[in-house]
């Protein structure tokens, strides 16, 4: 399993709390795609670097921070095959696994506190995708996607 985990500026402090947290007590090997310090770098660029290694099968999941997880959140599902979930609360991020079988995870570094992302990144990462019916639905997604592309 490998993460690749990105953040703007306001959510750089969590995205690094949240690393530390995959590396060290989740012993998960974690690509840091930035940013790498505080200052201001605009959302869509680190949820592209994200979602393509993810398409390109050199990640396997994602985790994409900013301000509120919503421009994250946002951005990475304009990539065919990115299903983005925001989840500030482990019921939403149980969910988002095992119904819609999330490749990316976003929060807000704004709205959560690291003790409440870990719990939330935990939750995500442990629950299996439950198939079944739910697959039926995500191929609806895909085909959706194939049928709307430019
Ligand atoms: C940056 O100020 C902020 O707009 C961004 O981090 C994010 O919250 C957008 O959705």
């Amino acid at each position: 399993m490998k993460i690749a985990i990105g953040s703007d500026h306001a959510g750089y402090q969590l995205k690094e709390a949240v690393k530390q947290y995959l590396i060290l007590s989740l012993k998960i090997e974690t690509e840091d795609c930035g940013c790498f310090s505080p200052e201001p770098v605009d959302y869509p660029d680190i949820a592209e670097i994200v979602a393509s290694l993810i398409l390109k099968n050199k990640a396997d999941k994602g985790i994409l921070i900013c301000g509120t997880g919503i421009g994250m959140c946002v951005s990475a599902n304009k990539f065919p095959g990115i299903r983005a979930a925001l989840c500030h609360e482990p019921v939403s991020a149980y969910f988002s696994s095992a119904h819609n079988d999330a490749n990316i995870l976003t929060m807000g570094g704004r709205i959560i506190g690291a003790e409440v992302a870990k719990a939330v990144v935990k939750i995500w990462l442990e629950t299996d995708f439950q198939k079944g019916h739910h697959s039926r639905r995500l191929e609806k997604i895909h085909i959706q996607e194939q049928k709307n592309a430019c």
